[in-house]
C-alpha cells in the first residue's frame, strides 16, 4: 500500500497557493447534468474525487474535456441512462448529488446507496424528504433508492430541513430549479459551496435567491443554458495550511483565499496566540517564537467552526500549552484520528462527542493510518511536529481531496516522501 513518510524538518516557511474547492466543484459538476448546453468550469483541482465525478457524468452520456489541469468542459446533450453505476457510487458519497439534477431533467433517477468517508451514518433521509416534497415518488430498497417525478414533473413546495445538511440543500436546490412553481428550502445550509452552486445555477438561467442564508427561494424555470464559472478557493485546504504553519511554529503566506470563508479558523488560531494577518497577497500566518496556548473548539454548520478542520486542529492542540476540549456536533463518529494521535503519544480521551486534549504532548513518529480524508491531513501535520519518522498509510483518502498535497508541503520546507505501493 502507498504511504507517506513524514519527518520534522523545523518550521515550515514560504508561500502556498490554494486550489479550487473540492466540495464546491463536485456539486457544480453534478449541476452540468441540468443543461443540454456546454458548461466550462475553471480552477478544477486534480483530485481522485473529481475523477470519480467525471466518470460518473460520462456514464450518463456526458462528453468531457479535462486534462487534469484547470478547466473542465462538460456537455450533456443527451442523457443515456438515469441509473447510477454502483462501482462509481461506492467510491464517493458525493456522487449522490447527481440524483437531484437527473430527477429534474429526466423525471427519474436510480442510485445504488452511497459509500464515502466512514464518519458516522451519513444518511440521505433529508435529500429524499426534499424530493418527496417536490412530488417525486421515492422507493428505497436495502441497496438502492429510486425517485420518479409525477406526470406533471416536479412541483415547487416548502421544505424544512431538520438539520442544515450541505448535500441535501444542494441536491434539493438542483432538483427544484426546473420544477414548476416556487420552492423554499428552510433551515438550509449556508456554506460558501452552496452560494457557489447557486451562482453557477443562476448563470445557467435559474432563479435562486437567499443562498448563504437559512432560507433559499427557487423559482422554477423551463430550461437551463450553458455556463462558464470559476470554482471558489478551498477553505478546508486553506485551514490545513494555516495549521501547518501553526503546528511547525513556522510562517506561511497563503494565496488564493476568501478570508470570510475561514473566519472561525482565524479566530481560533488567534485565541491560541498565532498571528494571522490579511495582507494584499493573501493570509499571512506566523507562529514563530511565541508561546501558544489551549482553546476549546465546537464544530457547527457554517458560519461555525468547520468539522472538516476539527482533526487537523486537534493535532495542533496536542502541541500547545494547556488542555483543550474539542466537541464534534456535526458528525456522530468523527474521532477516529484520536487513536492515531494517541499512538504518537497524545493521550487524548473522548466521552460521547467531546475529546479532551492535553497540551504539551511530546509526539513521537509512529506508523499511523489516515482513517479519513481530513484525519489523514491531521496525521501528516502531527508527523511534521513529532520527533522521529511518521509513516501514514491509507493515503488514498488524502489524495481524494488535496491537490498536489506532497508537492505543496515540500515547497514550504516539509520533509515528506510518498512511497508507492
Ligand atoms: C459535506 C462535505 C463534507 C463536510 C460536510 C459538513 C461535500 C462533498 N462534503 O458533506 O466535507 O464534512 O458537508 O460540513 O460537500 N444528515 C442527515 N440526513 C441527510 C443528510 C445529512 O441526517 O439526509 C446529517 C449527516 O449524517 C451529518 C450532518 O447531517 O451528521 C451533516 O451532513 P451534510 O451536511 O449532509 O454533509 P455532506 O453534504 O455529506
Amino acid at each position: 500500500m502507498s504511504k507517506l513518510i513524514v519527518q520534522n524538518n523545523g518550521p515550515l516557511c514560504g508561500e502556498v497557493i490554494i486550489s479550487g474547492a473540492k466540495n464546491a466543484v463536485l456539486p457544480l459538476m453534478a449541476a452540468t447534468l441540468l443543461s443540454a448546453e456546454t458548461c466550462k468550469i475553471d480552477d478544477v483541482p486534480a483530485l481522485k474525487d473529481v475523477t470519480v465525478m467525471r466518470d460518473m457524468l460520462i456514464s450518463f452520456g456526458a462528453k468531457i474535456e479535462w486534462n487534469g489541469n484547470g478547466e473542465i468542459v462538460v456537455n450533456v446533450e443527451n442523457i443515456e441512462t438515469t441509473n447510477g453505476d454502483y462501482e462509481l457510487v461506492k467510491k464517493m458519497r458525493a456522487s449522490f448529488l447527481v440524483m437531484g439534477p437527473l430527477l429534474a431533467r429526466c423525471g427519474r433517477a436510480y442510485m445504488p446507496l452511497p459509500g464515502g468517508c466512514a464518519i458516522g451514518k451519513r444518511p440521505i433521509d433529508l435529500h429524499l424528504k426534499g424530493f418527496k416534497a417536490l412530488g417525486a415518488e421515492v422507493t428505497e430498497g436495502d441497496f438502492f433508492v429510486e425517485a420518479k417525478a409525477g406526470p406533471e414533473g416536479l412541483i415547487g413546495d416548502t421544505i424544512y430541513l431538520d438539520f442544515p445538511s450541505v448535500g441535501a440543500t444542494e441536491n434539493i436546490m438542483m432538483a427544484a430549479v426546473l420544477a414548476k412553481g416556487t420552492t423554499y428550502i428552510e433551515n438550509a445550509a449556508e456554506e460558501p459551496e452552496i452560494v457557489d452552486l447557486a451562482n453557477f445555477l443562476n448563470k445557467m438561467g435559474a432563479r435562486i435567491k437567499g443562498a448563504g442564508t437559512d432560507t433559499i427561494k427557487i423559482e422554477g424555470v423551463e430550461k437551463l443554458k450553458g455556463v462558464e464559472h470559476t470554482v471558489i478557493p478551498d477553505r478546508i485546504e486553506t485551514g490545513t495550511f494555516m495549521l501547518a504553519a501553526a503546528i511547525t511554529r513556522g510562517e506561511v503566506l497563503i494565496k488564493n483565499i476568501v478570508p470570510d470563508h475561514v473566519k472561525p479558523i482565524i479566530a481560533k488560531l488567534k485565541e491560541c496566540g498565532v498571528d494571522v494577518e490579511l495582507v494584499d497577497e493573501g493570509l499571512y500566518v506566523d507562529a514563530r517564537d511565541r508561546e501558544l496556548t489551549a482553546t476549546n473548539i465546537k464544530t457547527l454548520p457554517y458560519p461555525g467552526f468547520p468539522t472538516d478542520i476539527q482533526s487537523p486542529f486537534m493535532a495542533f492542540l496536542t502541541t500547545v500549552k494547556g488542555n483543550s476540549e474539542v466537541r464534534e456536533t456535526v458528525f456522530e463518529n468523527r474521532f477516529m484520528h484520536v487513536n492515531e494521535l494517541n499512538r504518537m503519544g497524545a493521550n487524548i480521551k473522548t466521552k460521547d462527542r467531546t475529546a479532551y486534549v492535553p497540551g504539551d504532548s511530546i509526539l513521537e513518529g509512529s506508523e499511523v493510518v489516515a482513517t479519513d480524508l481530513r484525519a489523514g491531513a491531521a496525521m501528516v501535520l502531527a508527523g511534521l511536529h513529532a520527533e522521529g519518522i511518521t509513516e501514514v498509510t491509507q493515503i488514498y483518502h488524502i489524495e481524494r481531496g488535496y491537490e498536489n498535497f506532497v508537492d505543496k508541503f515540500r515547497k514550504i520546507g516539509a520533509t515528506i516522501i510518498k512511497v508507492e505501493d
